[in-house]
């Protein structure tokens, strides 16, 4: 085998089409955002709605809901690149999305705010022009942890230069200054006059995957939205928070007092059609073509098609099963790769897994859940001849695996689905495919 470096080669692209990572307006990015974006046009529901918000003067908070890979966080970054670049009143933003932690406090909200802002000073002013600054020289000292953070995350590290040691800035997050919620407000509102004055008509704060701090404690999100509650009311800002289905009824709505600022209902993010999956992976390959249109698909548009509807949408998913296909088929094969062996490569992908974590009758009851779109204790233990007790070990361990998501309940019942990446496991998903 050749140890050449690129996969993609033999297809005629320079690089991964089927990358995963949320399109990003940041220097490091693949696929530059205003190219490679597609549908959600503005007469789409999300995207007229998410326009109306910033369309608000003075600033405002707003959740954007969905499932996972729908291209939530990829929707938010093209409408903020649409306000800092093409706004005739323009929003300066961060150009990565702040992701968040687990751990996180309102003093950690605040701090990874300034941190990326400044961060957004520095790419777009320059060093020098930062240090002149008083305001932004503090704020400096005080957050670069989270300078550096979205430095590196927008790929442009390089201008902070070399005084700021990798490791060791990390180590601080865990002793940063203790600066009062005050202090910080205020640092917050000078810079947003900072961004009048550079001809801005207001900042964009994205904070991305919530649900990172919604399974840790529900109750204690709660608490921290009552906690930032006059950080989010800073004149000037748009505060938009990425999180999964049910995030605004669950934690925003129950308490009066914060959902009482926020705009009116969550933006859903619904998954694209099947036409749009299609129509964003023949962008990718002309955008990442070596030799123009002398490119071979690496799946056929019915597989896809297939995918879409065995993922129910969620691109993501599509795009890791494909990534995986492809580095699985063997090297000689020349051109598509057949809907047949396609398929055969996730079945036998997924089943591995399966017996690798799971008992061969566990690893049975699993094929039987992936066979439908849902179930509950009962309805599998009725699917699969199994006692009562038994299949709630069962699906108690395949939970804990992250082989099977719980859905929702419904009084006494919970509903469950198995994970994207185990879908391929049931016999239909297949045989439903051959044509
Ligand atoms: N409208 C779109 N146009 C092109 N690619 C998209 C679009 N929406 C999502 N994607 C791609 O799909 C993948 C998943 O999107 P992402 O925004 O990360 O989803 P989510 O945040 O909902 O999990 C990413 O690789 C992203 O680039
Ligand atoms: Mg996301």
């Amino acid at each position: 085998m050749d140890l050449t470096q690129n996969l993609w080669e033999r297809f005629g692209f320079s690089d991964n089409p089927y990358d995963t990572r949320a399109l990003s307006f940041s220097e490091r990015a693949l696929l530059p955002i205003s190219k490679a974006f597609i549908g959600r046009e503005m007469d789409s529901t999300e995207s007229y709605v998410i326009t109306n918000f910033f369309r608000n003067p003075g600033g405002g908070r707003v959740v954007v809901e969905g499932d996972v890979g729908v291209g939530k966080t990829t929707f938010v970054n093209y409408h903020r690149f649409l306000w800092e670049h093409e706004a005739q009143d323009r929003l300066l933003t961060p150009s990565s999305e702040i992701s968040v932690y687990s751990t996180w406090t309102a003093q950690a909200f605040v701090m990874s705010a300034l941190g990326s802002l400044v961060g957004r000073f520095l790419v777009l002013k320059g060093k020098e022009w930062v240090h002149a600054h008083d305001l932004l020289s503090e704020v400096a000292a005080l957050t670069h942890v989270y300078i550096e953070r979205s430095l590196r995350w927008s790929g442009s590290v390089t201008v902070l230069g070399t005084g700021v040691g990798g490791s060791r800035a990390i180590e601080r997050t865990s002793n940063v200054p203790d600066v009062g919620m005050p202090q910080l407000i205020s640092y917050l509102e000078q810079i947003a006059a900072l961004a009048y004055d550079e001809g801005f008509a207001g900042i964009t704060l994205h904070f991305d995957n919530m649900e990172l701090l919604m399974q840790a404690d529900p109750e204690a999100l709660g608490r921290f939205f009552d906690e930032i509650r006059d950080v989010l009311q800073t004149p000037g800002y748009y505060f938009v928070f990425v999180a999964p289905a049910g995030f605004f009824q669950t934690v925003i709505a129950p308490r009066e007092r914060v959902r009482s600022i926020f705009f009116g209902q969550p933006i859903v993010v619904p998954p694209l059609s099947e036409h749009e999956v299609l129509a964003v992976l023949q962008k990718r390959y002309e955008l990442l073509t070596t030799e123009a249109g002398r490119w071979v698909s690496p799946v056929s548009d019915q597989l896809v098609a297939h995918l879409y509807n065995l993922f129910r949408g969620r691109i993501r998913f599509v795009m890791d099963a494909i990534q995986n296909i492809v580095s699985y088929v063997p090297e000689g094969l020349p051109g598509t790769i057949s809907d047949g062996m396609a398929l055969e490569i996730l079945s036998t992908l997924a089943y591995e897994r399966a017996s690798q974590l799971l008992t061969p009758t566990e690893r049975d009851v699993l094929v039987a859940a992936a066979g439908v779109e849902e179930f509950t204790n009962a309805s599998l233990t009725e699917l699969t001849e199994k006692r009562k007790q038994n299949t709630a070990i069962y699906i108690e361990k395949f939970v804990r695996l992250g082989l099977v998501r719980r859905l929702r309940q419904e009084g006494s019942e919970v509903f469950y689905e198995v994970a994207a990446d185990m879908r391929p496991l049931s016999p239909g998903s297949a045989a439903s495919h051959e044509e």
